[in-house]
């Protein structure tokens, strides 16, 4: 399968077909110095038989954790490029998850202004997300993706066949995403979720999000508009993400906060009842104990609320989505548990 980002600057091919990582070479230029950045959990056959495409491979091998998304692991990557006499022509290719692929591509994106970069994500949450949309970032001690750029990628190649070595837990908390583009604009993926095997539709699964994910973005490149849809369950799911950071046991994915968070944002108890029934059916888990004042907290500083109101992302039903910006206590009660869901405004509900 093969998905064209059509944006104003320039287009690029995602191709997302089971075995391509050992094709890599017939769909972008591999006949120049490449600078393979990876992580040490990373499975090392995978870069070997990207590396063994490639006329003159470097590769950079990261301690794996989002520690490495540093801009001291920036400036290491850069400093390589300058020493191996990188040029214009040269390029940078990511093969890993998400950390993997923010870091390498903001190292594309800032040597010498700008040099081609080639995506190749191994995570499930890399392949149904983070791998389109151009965002790409490194973190400034504990502030998350605050120094980066938009920059896109020549080419995004997406092998499913490399999630076979991923964890159970980690798979599944990438699938969360792909839930989340189910709910907000394509109903037929929401089904595949309840009905059929993941493993079995993966191709299917990453297509449709990565559709989903592609529309929106191309509307809305630097996210000023709807790409704030994305969102759907990230408000809720970063306050729980930021409290379970904290606790010695008990951290979860990004993924499963983000499943967390979104169920209160689903406005009818039915489809609320048909999300959970897929999260337990995926692994996701439910039921999480966690410091729910820490969590309001994390929100509170959120950039999302401000004077009091904060935007949030609903669900009326599957495949449809509205932006709300409602008052915090709506979402503070959600959180508290004294309510399930986030009541639609009223202009929305005379409608
Ligand atoms: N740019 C964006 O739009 C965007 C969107 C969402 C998330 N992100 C970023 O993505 C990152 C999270 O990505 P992630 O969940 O992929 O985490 P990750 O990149 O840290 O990978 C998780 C773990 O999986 C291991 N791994 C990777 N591929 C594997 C494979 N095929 N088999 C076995 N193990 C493998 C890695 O070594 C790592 O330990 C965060 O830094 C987040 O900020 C970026
Ligand atoms: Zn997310």
């Amino acid at each position: 399968m093969r998905l064209t980002m059509r944006l104003a600057e320039r287009s690029y091919d995602i191709i997302i077909k089971k075995g391509s990582l050992h094709h890599v070479g017939q769909l972008v230029n591999l006949n120049r110095k490449v600078l393979i950045v990876t992580d040490r959990g990373v499975p090392a056959q995978y870069v070997h038989t990207f590396a063994q495409q490639c006329h003159a491979p470097f590769v950079q091998v990261v301690e794996q954790g989002e520690h490495s998304k540093s801009v001291s692991v920036w400036q290491t990557l850069l400093e390589t490029m300058m020493k191996l006499g990188f040029g214009r022509g040269d390029a940078v290719a990511a093969v890993g998850g998400g950390m993997v692929g923010d870091l390498a591509g903001f190292a594309a994106a800032s040597y010498m202004r700008g040099i081609d970069f080639i995506n190749i994500p191994t995570t499930t949450l890399a392949q149904i997300d983070s791998s389109i949309g151009g965002k790409t970032a490194v973190n400034l001690g504990k502030t998350k993706n605050i120094v980066g750029a938009f920059w896109q990628p020549r080419l995004v190649l997406i092998d499913p066949e490399t999630l076979d070595t991923l964890s159970p837990r980690l798979y599944a908390a990438g699938l969360a995403e792909a839930l989340k583009a189910g709910l907000l604009a394509d109903s037929e993926l929401v089904r595949i979720f309840e009905e059929e095997d993941c493993k079995e539709y993966i191709e299917q699964i990453i297509y449709r999000s990565l559709i989903v994910k592609k529309n929106i973005v191309e509307r809305d490149e630097r996210e000023t508009g709807d790409r704030a849809a994305l969102n759907l369950g990230h408000t809720l799911g970063h306050g729980i993400e930021s409290a379970t950071s904290l606790q010695e046991e008990g951290h979860l994915y990004h993924g499963e906060c983000v499943a967390l968070g979104m169920i209160p944002m689903l406005e009818t108890a039915e489809l609320r009842e048909q999300v959970k029934a897929i999260c337990r059916r995926l692994g996701l888990p439910l039921e999480v104990q966690y410091d729910r004042q820490l969590a309001l907290e994390a929100m509170r500083h959120d950039k999302k609320a401000q004077s009091g109101m904060i935007r949030i992302v609903k669900v009326p039903k599957a495949g449809q989505f509205r932006l709300d910006k409602v008052p915090f206590e709506q979402v503070e009660a959600v959180l508290l548990g004294k309510a399930e869901e986030i009541p639609a405004p009223k202009k929305e509900k005379a409608e």
